[in-house]
């Protein structure tokens, strides 16, 4: 799978990939990552990519030409399954979104800065436009990093034990139960006995109570009860 970002602040894109699970898809080969400086598809001075709103107001707004330059520039090579851009009024993102992007082959991100970017690229090139959750970032970067990041480990062989992704909260609209590693007694605190009794039937029907359990605790709301 390749995901192809393009930014006006590459350097908030450099570290989030370059490790642990990130880093080792991208070494396996089962993803490639790019980051693509919007900077280098302008054909204003100095470098600009970002104007005054027509109208007025606050903030800068990214040009179409560059975002449009860059895109067509890409497009040479790497057929796109989906163009996203990045922003707070877009579709909210979760597991299943991840799931379904998963599946796909080539992706585009767009990220937005300052006050966004020109509608008219929004609605004649965007595929969909997704956020990452109700609050405002500086920029689509971050959004951009936890996209790929949850999207990434589930392509088959990121992750080495293939199971640990099917456990994971939210994959079964479920959040996952407790876990517990050494020591089985710190200070008096000890792991629960179903988890040291070996008996594998138990601690599967233990772990399906508790995820049920701290599900209707904490997210009531995913629950069709
Ligand atoms: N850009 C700014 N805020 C954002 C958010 N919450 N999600 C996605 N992109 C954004």
């Amino acid at each position: 799978m390749k995901i192809d970002i393009i930014t006006v602040v590459p350097e908030i894109l450099s570290g989030p990939f370059s490790h642990s699970i990130m880093k080792r898809a991208q070494t396996k080969g089962l993803l490639e990552v790019n980051v693509i400086n919007l900077r280098e598809y302008t054909t204003y001075a100095r470098a600009q990519v970002d104007d005054y709103p027509f109208g007025g107001g606050a903030g800068m707004v990214i040009m179409i030409e560059p975002l449009v330059n860059a895109l067509e520039a890409l497009q040479k090579t790497t057929e796109y399954d989906e163009v996203i851009f990045l922003t707070p009024d877009g579709e909210t993102f979760n597991q299943k979104m991840a799931n379904q992007l998963s599946l796909k082959k080539n992706l585009l991100m767009i990220c937005g800065h300052y006050k966004g970017i020109d509608q008219r690229f929004r609605d004649h090139f965007v595929t969909k436009e997704i956020s990452i959750g109700d609050y405002v970032l500086s920029g689509g970067e971050l959004a951009a990093a936890v996209l790929t990041d949850s999207i990434g480990r589930l392509i088959p062989g990121v992750l080495n034990d293939e199971t640990s992704a099917l456990s994971d909260s939210f994959q079964d609209d479920l959040l996952a139960p407790p876990v517990y590693t050494r020591p089985e007694n710190y200070k008096g605190w000890k792991v629960p006995e179903v988890l040291m009794s070996g008996n594998h039937k138990n601690i599967d029907q233990w772990r399906a109570e508790q995820s049920l359990e701290r599900t209707r605790l904490r997210r009531p709301d995913l629950l069709n009860e």
